[in-house]
């Protein structure tokens, strides 16, 4: 049986789980070009495959439909939302994905950027290496209030994290956060509304869904504090971009930091990106040697165990 691996992760950190796999006698195609697959290859090597593990590439009805062996996928990561979960299912397919892998990744590239906001880091390590030496006064994230907008693996990692520098920590799910939980993390359980409205910095760490869809747009920008930091790692999409544009150019929220985008990268003539308040890191928020490896482990167990029972 043919297992291909799309994420190029696997060709650094998981080649002692490719030859694992193969002593399981499947038949493993990964990616060693060192560059994502275009549509085209990927449709191409998918074809005859039995189990995929996935990055960002799109498996929607199309790709389903042209794959009759395909039996498991499994997301390297979390974020389901470049697969049709729903017509995988319809069609026999497991969807497993690698819950918690990067939770501890992603939540430092978080308090990096909060870091990297409080004590102005981009321009100021820019500034001097154009010979300018200017003094910008920062502020200390300790004390401050972090509202977190989805309280999954990720969002308590990091409320572990905010909790260590002395940040005050505000968090809401759409599923009621049971009190021990809260009391465990040391969280203050909000509304949706009072996260948006309190908050000093707001970090979002919902999956991309209908409902999750731009859940950030105009009329939250209006609510927020000027004073307020938006983060997102979690999906572009979630945050309404063009009002986003809006709310950073009439300073009605001091700054955003994003590792995520609605286009990746994003388009030449990107209005946000030239912004000295906007800033993005190219999706890289899960991408660190422990996390890869430990993904790459996950997925191959998951493959395993839904291949060859
Ligand atoms: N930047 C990156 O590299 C990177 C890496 C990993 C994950 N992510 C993104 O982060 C997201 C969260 O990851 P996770 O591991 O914490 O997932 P998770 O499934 O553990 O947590 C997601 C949480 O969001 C909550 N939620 C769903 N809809 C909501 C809504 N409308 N309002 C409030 N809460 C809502 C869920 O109840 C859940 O508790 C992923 O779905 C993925 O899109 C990004």
């Amino acid at each position: 049986m043919k297992v291909l691996i799309t994420p190029r992760g696997f060709a650094n950190y998981g080649l002692d789980q490719v030859k694992y796999m193969e002593s399981k006698g499947l038949s493993v195609h990964y990616n060693s070009t060192g560059k994502a697959y275009t549509k085209e290859e990927f449709h191409k090597l998918a074809s005859d495959a039995d189990a995929i593990i996935v990055g960002v590439d799109i498996i929607d009805r199309e790709l389903i439909d042209k794959c009759p062996n395909l039996k498991v996928i499994c997301k390297f990561g979390v974020g389901t939302d470049n697969i049709d979960v729903d017509y995988a299912k319809e069609k026999g397919i497991f969807v497993g994905r690698t819950v918690g892998s990067n939770s501890t990744a992603v939540a430092e590239h978080v308090l990096a950027l909060m870091f990297a906001d409080a004590k102005n880091l981009y321009s100021t390590i820019k500034e001097v290496k154009e010979h300018k030496w200017n003094k910008i006064t920062g502020q200390e994230l300790s004390g401050k209030t972090l509202g977190i907008i989805g309280f999954g693996m990720i969002g308590k990692r990091v409320a572990n994290f905010a909790n260590g520098i002395s940040m005050k920590v505000y968090a809401y799910d759409a599923f009621e956060i049971p009190d021990e939980v809260a009391k465990e993390y040391n969280v203050e359980k909000k509304s949706f509304e009072e996260i948006i409205s309190e908050s000093d910095y707001i970090s979002l760490h919902v999956p991309l869904l209908d409902s999750t869809k731009n859940m950030i747009s105009t009329e939250e920008f209006k609510k927020m504090k000027k004073s307020v930091c938006l983060i997102n790692t979690a999906r572009g999409g979630v945050v309404d971009e063009k009002a986003l544009y809006e709310a950073l150019v009439n300073k009605e929220i001091r700054s955003a930091y994003f590792d995520v985008y609605s286009s990746e990268p994003p388009a030449a003539d990107d209005k946000l990106i030239r912004l000295d308040n906007f800033f993005l890191t190219p999706h890289t928020a899960a991408r660190t040697a422990e996390s890869e490896r430990r993904t790459c482990q996950m997925s191959t167990e998951i493959i395993v165990k839904h291949l060859l029972g």
